[in-house]
C-alpha cells in the first residue's frame, strides 16, 4: 500500500488557456475531500519557487467560493518564459538555476507534484522531478492540443469554439462585401484549431502546417467557388504555416519572446494579387485563450483533477492524465513528451474536410 501523502503543490506552466481553474478546483476538492491532504498553490509555474520568500498559498475548499469552475485564466498565474535549465538573466546570459527550484520545492514541505502544463513545461518538470527526486505527475493542457498521448487537452474545445464563432461572424460580412476573408489561428507547430475550427465554421479553405499548400492552387479554388456563382471565401490558416518563400512568419516581442504571426497579412496580399478579389485578414490571437471553458473542457479538467490525485494516492508517479477513448487514463509522461502530436492529413478530419468540399491549396 502507497504512502498517502500530506500535503500535495500544484503548478499551472506555460500559456494560459480556459478550464485552469476547473482542474484546480478537481485537485483541491478531490484532495481535501477524498484524502484530508492540504494543497499548496505555486505562484506563476516554477517562478513561484525561485523567488524568495516563496510565492505560494494554501487552498482550501473556500476557493470553490469564487466560482473558479467558470473563470479563465489561471487563479494561480503561469509563465512560458524562465526555463530554470537555462533561465534568461537581466545582462542577456543564460543560467541554470534548477537547484533553486528544487531547493525551493524542497521548502515547502510538498510530498507530491501535480503540474498542468503542455509538452515544452512536463519535458522540464520531469528533469527537475528527476534532478530533485520529486513525485510528479502532469495534467495536459493546451489550446494547440499538441501533447502526446491524449485525444484532448485543457484548453483546446474552447479555443475552437472562439475561432468557430468568429468565422459564423466572418460570414456575413465576407457575403456582403463580396471578399476573401482570412482568419489566422493559433496552435503553434499544429494545425488542430484551424481544421477543427474550419470544418465546424464552415470554411472554403484550410491551411495547415502538416499539409504544403500553393498560392497558385487556392486562388484556383476561389475561382472555382466563383464560378460556381459565389462571389466570396473564408479561409482559416494556422499560424505555423509558411509563407509563399517557404519562411515561417514570426515575430520578435520587445522585451523577448518570438511567437508565430502575421501570416494571414501575408496570404492575404499574395491572393488578393492572385485572384483580384479584395482580401480582409482577422488575426485572432489571444482572444483565443481567454474567457469562460466551454462545458467540455470543464468536464476534461474536472475528470483530469480528479484522477490526478487518485494518482498520487495510489503512489504512481512521472506519469500523466489522459483522455482516450471516452475516458481518463494515465500514461507515462515520457509518451507524453516523446514527440509532439500533429494533424495526421490522413486522418478522419482531413477526409471529412476533403469529403465537403474544403482545399487544403495541395494537389
Ligand atoms: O502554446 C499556446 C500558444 O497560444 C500558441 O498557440 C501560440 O503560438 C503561443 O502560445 C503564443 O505565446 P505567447 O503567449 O507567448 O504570445
Amino acid at each position: 500500500m502507497a504512502q498517502s501523502p500530506k500535503t500535495i503543490g500544484i503548478l499551472t506552466s506555460g500559456g494560459d488557456c480556459a478550464g485552469l481553474n476547473a482542474a484546480i478546483r478537481a485537485v483541491v476538492g478531490r484532495a481535501v475531500q477524498g484524502y484530508g491532504w492540504r494543497v499548496l498553490g505555486i505562484r506563476h509555474g516554477t517562478m513561484g519557487v525561485l523567488r524568495r520568500p516563496i510565492e505560494f498559498e494554501a487552498l482550501d475548499l473556500r476557493i470553490s467560493t469564487v466560482n473558479i469552475l467558470r473563470l479563465g485564466g489561471t487563479i494561480l498565474g503561469t509563465t512560458n518564459r524562465g526555463n530554470p535549465f537555462a533561465f534568461p538573466m537581466s545582462d542577456g546570459s543564460v543560467l541554470d538555476r534548477s537547484e533553486e527550484v528544487i531547493a525551493g520545492l524542497r521548502e515547502l514541505g510538498i510530498d507530491a507534484l501535480i503540474g498542468i502544463g503542455g509538452d515544452g513545461s512536463f519535458a522540464i518538470l520531469r528533469r527537475l522531478a528527476q534532478q530533485g527526486d520529486i513525485k510528479l505527475v502532469g495534467i495536459p493542457k493546451t489550446i494547440d492540443n499538441d501533447v502526446g498521448a491524449t485525444e484532448n487537452s485543457i484548453g483546446f474545445h474552447t479555443a475552437v469554439m472562439v475561432a468557430t464563432a468568429a468565422l459564423d461572424r466572418l460570414q456575413p460580412t465576407a457575403a456582403s462585401h463580396d471578399r476573401v476573408m482570412i482568419l489566422e489561428v493559433m496552435g503553434r507547430d499544429a494545425g488542430h484549431i484551424a481544421l477543427a475550427a474550419g470544418i465546424a465554421g464552415g470554411a472554403d479553405v484550410i491551411l495547415i502546417p502538416e499539409i504544403a499548400y500553393s498560392v497558385d492552387k487556392v486562388a484556383a479554388d476561389i475561382e472555382k467557388i466563383r464560378q460556381h456563382g459565389r462571389n466570396f471565401a473564408l479561409v482559416v490558416v494556422a499560424e505555423a504555416v509558411k509563407d509563399r518563400t517557404g519562411q515561417p512568419v514570426q515575430r520578435q516581442h520587445s522585451g523577448g519572446g518570438i511567437t508565430y504571426g502575421g501570416i494571414g497579412h501575408s496570404l492575404g496580399d499574395a491572393l488578393a494579387r492572385t485572384t483580384g478579389a479584395e482580401t480582409r485578414v482577422t488575426t485572432l490571437g489571444h482572444v483565443q485563450r481567454g474567457g469562460q471553458p466551454t462545458w467540455s473542457d470543464r468536464l476534461i479538467a474536472s475528470a483530469f483533477g480528479v484522477h490526478a490525485v487518485d494518482l498520487i494516492a495510489a503512489g504512481k508517479y512521472d506519469r500523466m492524465v489522459a483522455w482516450q477513448n471516452r475516458a481518463v487514463v494515465d500514461v507515462p509522461l515520457s509518451e507524453a513528451v516523446a514527440a509532439p502530436q500533429q494533424v495526421d492529413p490522413d486522418g478522419t478530419l482531413v477526409r471529412t474536410a476533403r469529403g465537403l468540399g474544403i482545399s487544403f491549396g495541395d494537389g
